[in-house]
């Protein structure tokens, strides 16, 4: 016999569970405010401890040129009171396969900002996650509710939300999951997180298509920044022991190497690496293999597992990073795979096939999950180098790279 209030419990609990249900493009407005009525924001918090810190928070904006960002004066001031990476690279064009490879190490063809659900056999960051129970959230500017899946909201008028800036609403490993889904948030809930001292250890933020520079320009996008930042670099709970990275989804000229404006700011920068610039090569796949070797995670066995490390993380692990000749390097495109609309890359049905055998760069293996669902598979691609190639459809082929390891020995490489 249900009590009035049990009942009660669980009415709410079956309006939220079917509030969450909808993983329609365009839900309907019914749907939309039933599930605003009803899903609320979930903001777990953990204290795991990393190598050099212990908050992640990856902060993206859109569409610009190294040098038009770097000819802006709000993220040159603030670039300043950080490190630069002047040779960090995005992967690929358009916008959202570059969220998604934040997220699940691959683009797995995606050459389009088009609707994708990516299955729940393929892993993401979330599931690294979770291996050491670190919280990780996501704060989308005006997402209507936590977990919406639709393409964008409002869904018609001038662009506020779009999904193609939302990496791991993409993955049905976490669309699948209620309580993952209420870890994506919006501004809303950054500020009440903040107050209230519960802000996740990784987190990934991104602005409304007005801030982030996309129907804009630089000097909003800079301005926006300047704004968000100043303000919270004077929070202590903010700053402490934390990595905020600045970043940009993809240069805006396609025909030249996509080198976009990077730099790291916040407490856990090194005092004597403050106000320099570092010319590593690294990727947008570098921050989860940094992720990885900062808090003793596994790899997705995919790009992220031969990216380069953070540079004074990879002195803190022993790793060597490899210096990678770009004068051939693009990056303007990816290989082939079942994401992909033959614009710039090549349809293929099959799913990327991880590696599962490799240590990869952050030294400590592929996930177990991974492991399991591919194990005895080949791998489809060359996952331990420093950035992505592929021999088949040429992309990225013809690109040196080498290292020097502490004994002497040289490692060195051609993509091909
Ligand atoms: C992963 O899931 C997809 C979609 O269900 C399926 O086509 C594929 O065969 C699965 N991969 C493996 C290795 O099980
Ligand atoms: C943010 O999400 C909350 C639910 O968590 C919702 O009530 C609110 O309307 C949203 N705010 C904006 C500005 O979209
Ligand atoms: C984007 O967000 C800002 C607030 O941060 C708001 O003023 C602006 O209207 C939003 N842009 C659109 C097109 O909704
Ligand atoms: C990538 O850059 C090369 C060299 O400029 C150019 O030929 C190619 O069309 C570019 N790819 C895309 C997708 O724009
Ligand atoms: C894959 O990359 C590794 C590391 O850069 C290299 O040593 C190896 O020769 C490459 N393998 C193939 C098949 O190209």
């Amino acid at each position: 016999m249900f009590t009035k209030q049990s009942l009660v419990t669980l009415l709410g609990g079956l309006s939220l569970a079917l509030a969450q249900t909808s993983s329609s493009e365009y839900p309907s407005s019914a749907e939309i405010s039933a599930a605003k009525a009803t899903v609320q924001p979930y903001s777990p918090v953990s204290n795991v401890k990393g190598l050099a810190f212990n908050r992640f928070v990856n902060i993206w904006l859109e569409n610009t040129d190294f040098d038009v960002a770097a000819g802006n004066e709000n993220l040159a001031v603030l670039a300043k009171k950080g490190l630069l990476l002047n040779n960090f690279w995005a992967v690929t064009h358009p916008s959202e396969p570059n969220y998604c490879a934040s997220a699940g190490g691959d683009t797995f063809g995606m050459d389009n900002d088009d609707f994708h659900q990516i299955p729940a056999n393929v892993s993401t960051i979330a599931d690294l996650f979770d291996t050491k129970n670190i919280a990780w959230g996501e704060y989308q500017e005006a997402l209507p509710y936590p977990g919406y899946q639709g393409y964008r909201y409002p869904e018609s008028g001038a662009n506020d939300y779009v999904r193609k800036h939302n990496p791991l609403i993409l993955f049905d490993s976490v669309t699948q999951d209620a309580l993952r889904l209420r870890q994506i948030k919006n501004f809303t809930s950054f500020y009440d997180d903040l107050e209230h001292h519960r802000l996740p250890q990784y987190m990934f933020i991104t602005p409304n298509m007005t801030n982030d520079g996309h129907d804009t320009d630089i000097t909003v996008s800079g301005a926006w920044t300047w704004n968000f930042l100043t303000e919270l670099l004077e929070n202590d709970y903010f700053t402490k022991d934390t990595l905020i990275m600045l970043t940009f989804d993809e240069t805006d000229t396609y025909e030249i190497g996509n080198n976009v404006f990077t730099f790291l700011l916040g407490g856990a920068v090194p005092e004597d690496l403050r106000g320099t610039e570092d010319d590593t090569f690294y990727s947008h796949y570098s921050v989860i293999a940094s992720l990885s070797a900062n808090w003793g995670l596994p790899s997705l066995g995919r790009w992220d597992c031969g990216a380069n490390l953070f540079s004074w993380l990879a002195e803190k692990t022993g790793y060597v990073n490899y210096d990678v000749d770009t004068s051939n390097l693009y990056m303007n495109q990816t290989h082939w795979g079942p994401l992909s609309d033959d614009d710039y890359s090549e349809y293929y049905a099959g799913w990327p096939v991880p590696t599962t055998e490799a240590s990869c760069s952050a030294g400590n293996g592929i996930l177990s999950a991974v492991k399991q669902t591919y194990k005895g598979l080949t791998a489809t691609f060359n996952y331990t180098t420093p950035f992505p190639y592929d021999s088949r459809s040429g992309n990225n082929v013809g690109v040196k790279y080498s290292r020097t390891l502490k004994n002497g020995k040289v490692e060195s490489g051609v993509s091909q």
